[in-house]
């Protein structure tokens, strides 16, 4: 990069523009309040890779009030020692901030350990003396489960903590103390699943009080569907039907089940990722504009895109929807020999709204595909080629292709033609792309410190809402009754895009998946 002397501008600092445009949400959010976090499953994987780094690193960031105490509960008799010393590798693992000694025996000093059985009163008559505990310390009452377990025990969790009285109904707490869960994903296992647990929770909380988690909306660059598209003048004026001839939104992932066999028979991919993180997704980049950025205003539009997608019909999965299963994944451990669980899903989605109409949204995710890639590619429609009919006949004259990269390489790029140097008018595809390494010299949090941070401070916009989560599983619920009644999954290569059926899908519309390169985009030959 070339040195700037006393007569050039200086580089531009984009992080001093954000304050400018929407304040330094970074300072201008509250502390929480000191809280007592219960992590039901705590020595499992997703409190390992995830919740224990998170929490670790917002403690770095000095985001958490003290007291802080972080209560573990699992089978198992572990001392809290012991507790902390399984946690410390996997923190050293998945910390994006370096772990140091000190900073490590500060965190291991917020953790508490209970161990029993979910099903056993003992379990929970343990945990009461620890909240009392943490109550002595300083933590005000102010109490947050965590349901990081299999979907099944959910129910008897929260029957459990609300006869042993640590869970109550928002109004009838005092002196303000909060009593917030977080209920992992998939929330329930199909729609009737999802209404009973729904219905069962409601019994026992007020919605205020019920976070249900889908962590890629924590993510920043979900965040900025939003402001990209309500931040800026350009673009929600050609955001419709009009001006977009269709939509792909891909969660490609290099690894496969990661021993989870047993969690993934009973999942499959519609489940862990579809229902949730890409109809959320999609829901963001499809709904209408909301009165504020209040959490219920910015809820009540996805939730009211989701009721316009129309309904699949058994024989729209049958024709629109793809089911693969990578070779190999019969072999994992836990999974049955001749399993039908899809690892890998596409499906074509239409919207029936005045600005959705007849713009199809393809969506695809897989398991030990090509490359690990989130993105969202708005195709635009093309020009009438009148205009460039000798030059660009053939493929040179593509249409333009706004891409929002979730992960990695997190970005925006937008492909468009320009002329290729010379006398005749040539054209040639290009991209101009925004890197968030290099726009903004700050790093991006994990997105579960954000959601645990969020959810400490009362704050749900990024949660989901029970009339979403219920569309949701409404919509797949034809996917999932088709495909467990009807074997047929499509086998396809561990690094590969996928099974061919999955191509065909968008051959037959005279379209094709963009490829799957998790390389930063450069300008195309
Ligand atoms: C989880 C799924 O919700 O998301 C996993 O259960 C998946 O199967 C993971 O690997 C992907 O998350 P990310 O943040 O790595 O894209």
């Amino acid at each position: 990069m070339s040195r700037h002397t006393p007569t050039q501008p200086p580089p531009m600092d984009h992080s001093s523009v954000i304050g400018e445009i929407l304040g330094d949400q970074q300072q201008k959010r509250r502390r929480p309040e000191p809280t007592a976090i219960v992590i039901f499953g705590a020595t499992g994987d997703l409190t390992s890779r995830k919740l224990a780094p998170a929490l670790f690193n917002v403690m770095l960031d000095r985001a958490l009030t003290e007291p802080t105490v972080i209560i573990g509960v699992s089978r198992g008799e572990l001392t809290v020692p012991q507790f902390a010393a399984k946690l410390e590798p996997a923190v050293r693992q998945h910390s994006r901030q370096k772990v140091e000694v000190a900073a490590w025996d500060k965190f291991a000093g917020m953790l508490d350990f209970v161990g029993g059985e979910f099903a056993d009163d003992e379990t929970y008559i343990k945990l009461k003396a620890r909240l009392e505990a943490a109550k002595a310390k300083g933590s005000r009452g102010n109490r947050l489960f965590y349901l990081s377990t299999p979907p099944a025990v959910f129910p008897l969790i929260l029957e459990k903590l609300h006869e042993h009285e640590l869970i109550e109904r928002a109004q009838q707490r005092g002196a303000g103390a909060s009593c917030r869960v977080i209920v992992e994903k998939p929330f329930g296992h199909d729609l009737p699943s999802a209404r009973a647990l729904n219905e069962m929770i409601a019994t026992h909380l007020t919605e205020s009080q019920i976070y249900r988690i889908d962590h890629y909306l924590g993510k920043e660059t979900v965040q900025n569907i939003l402001v990209l598209r309500f931040g800026n003048s350009i673009f929600e004026p050609i955001w419709n039907r009009n001006h977009i001839d269709f939509v792909e939104i891909t969660a490609a992932e290099t690894i496969g089940i990661e021993g989870r066999g047993n969690f993934y028979e009973a999942t499959g991919v519609v489940r862990d990722i579809i229902q949730n993180h890409l109809l959320q997704v999609m829901s963001l980049v499809t709904m209408e504009v909301p009165a504020s950025f209040a959490a219920d205003d910015i809820r009540d539009e996805k939730s009211q895109v989701l009721r316009s997608v129309r309904s699949l019909t058994l024989n729209e999965v049958a024709n629109d929807c793809v089911r693969g299963q990578y070779r190999g994944y019969r072999d994992e451990p836990g999974v049955a020999p001749s399993s039908q669980t899809p690892t890998f899903a596409s499906m074509k989605l239409m919207i029936d709204s005045w600005r959705w109409q007849g713009v199809p949204f393809y969506l695809r995710a897989g398991k030990k595909l090509a490359e690990r890639l989130t993105e969202i590619s708005i195709h635009f429609k093309s020009v009438p080629l009148v205009l460039f009919k000798d030059e660009a006949a053939g493929s040179v004259l593509q249409p333009a292709v706004l891409t929002l990269r979730i992960q990695p390489h997190e970005g925006i790029s937008l492909r468009f033609v320009a002329k290729v140097p010379g006398e005749n008018i040539n054209v040639g595809n290009v991209v101009m792309t925004m890197a968030y390494a290099d726009a903004f010299k700050r790093p991006i949090s994990e997105a579960y410190e954000r959601l645990l941070l969020d959810c400490m401070r009362g704050d749900a916009t990024l949660f989901n809402r029970r009339d979403s989560v219920d569309r949701a599983w409404e919509l797949i619920q034809p996917v999932l009754q088709v495909w467990e009644a009807t074997p047929g999954v499509h086998m396809y290569d561990p690094g590969t895009n996928g099974p061919e059926a999955s191509d065909d899908l968008m051959k037959r519309d005279g379209r094709m998946w963009r490829e799957l390169i998790a390389q930063p985009p450069v300008v195309e030959k």
